[in-house]
């Protein structure tokens, strides 16, 4: 299996990813950690335990992260999430307390024990993995590649042009991207797409197994599904496509480009510029002492084989 480390803020769709991430047999799961962004991250800390208890992985290591963005001041999105991140679908209080290591400890002492080098998939506001590459950067040499959902080729959701992930954090997403390894994004283009039909829900929240009826809760709630058209029960898998991206990358179209974030006050705080003009020569890949930064960045998704690869993990145990 695939050495993997999630970095969420859970969150209704983090906590599909982490049930995706613990039933697929494919993926070993060797860590989480968490970090403020969908909630407080004392709240993201309490969803994650649960969640993982739930998914019967309750010895999964799991620690606490970046309470505040490096820059910018706390922000909620309990308007998404609900009051407690997790849709206020009434989720028990976990039994067991997180590590006793901060975030950025953990992820270093993991990555650097992996026998395989470790993939990291963030699905959260990116200050946990900013602070791990500026205190430890040595873990770049056993990270295979850094697959992170986050930022937009097209429009926005926080803003018209900035996504929410890297908008609440903005100075973290540009330290992600120019961390030196390879980096895939999973952005709003294809996050929005992957959508769990109704029937396929209605079959989940009727699951004897716990798990399973957790995910078929979570796609009622419907973090990730701007527009479903007439089938009014079906629900986005959110954040969990970046962790199918991870199994299965043939699910997903990329194009290697360049992608910068901006820094700037102002309207575009936050967007991820992504240069998609033919062939931008080797001299605009420096421009003054701004460096751009390829990245994979996904541009399509196979939706049905995604919703298919979700559904068959979830409803396996
Ligand atoms: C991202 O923001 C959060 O609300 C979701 O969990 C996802 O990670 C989408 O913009
Ligand atoms: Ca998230």
């Amino acid at each position: 299996p695939i050495p993997v480390i999630i970095d969420c803020d859970t969150g209704v769709d983090d906590a599909l990813a982490l049930l995706f991430a613990v039933r697929h047999p494919g993926l070993d799961l060797r860590a989480v950690t968490c970090v403020a962004g969908n909630t407080d991250v004392d709240g993201v800390v309490r969803n994650t335990l649960t969640v993982l208890e739930q998914a019967g992985a309750p010895d999964i290591p799991v620690a606490r992260g970046a309470a505040l963005p490096l820059i910018e001041p706390a922000r909620s999105a309990r308007h998404v999430h609900g009051e407690d991140g997790m849709g206020d679908i009434g989720l028990p209080a976990p039994t067991r307390a997180p590590a006793d290591v901060d975030a950025v400890t953990l992820l270093r002492r993991e990555i650097l024990a992996s026998p395989r080098p470790v993939t990291l998939i963030p699905t959260a506001p990116l200050t946990n993995i900013a602070l791990l590459l500026r205190t430890h950067p040595e873990v770049t040499r056993n990270i295979e590649r850094i697959v992170f959902m986050g930022g937009a080729v097209a429009c926005g959701n926080a803003t018209p042009v900035a996504e929410f992930n890297v908008w609440h954090d903005p100075e973290a997403a540009a330290i992600l991207l120019t961390a030196g390894v390879p980096i895939t994004m999973y952005g709003l283009d294809v996050f929005q797409r992957v959508v769990v039909p109704g029937a396929d829900v209605r079959r989940l929240r009727a699951s004897a197994e716990p798990g399973a009826r957790l995910a078929g809760e979570l796609l009622s709630h419907r973090p990730a599904t701007p527009d479903v058209g007439a089938d009014s029960e079906a629900g986005g898998i959110g954040d969990a496509g970046a962790v199918c991206a991870v199994v299965d990358p043939a699910g997903i179209t990329t194009r290697l480009l360049p992608v910068e974030v901006s820094l700037a006050p102002g309207p575009t705080r936050g967007q991820t510029i992504v240069d998609r003009r033919p062939r931008p020569g080797e001299s605009e890949i420096h421009i003054g002492d701004r460096e751009r930064h390829l990245v994979d960045v996904a541009l399509d998704v196979d939706v049905d084989r995604f919703v298919k690869l979700y559904l068959t993990a979830v409803e396996r145990a």
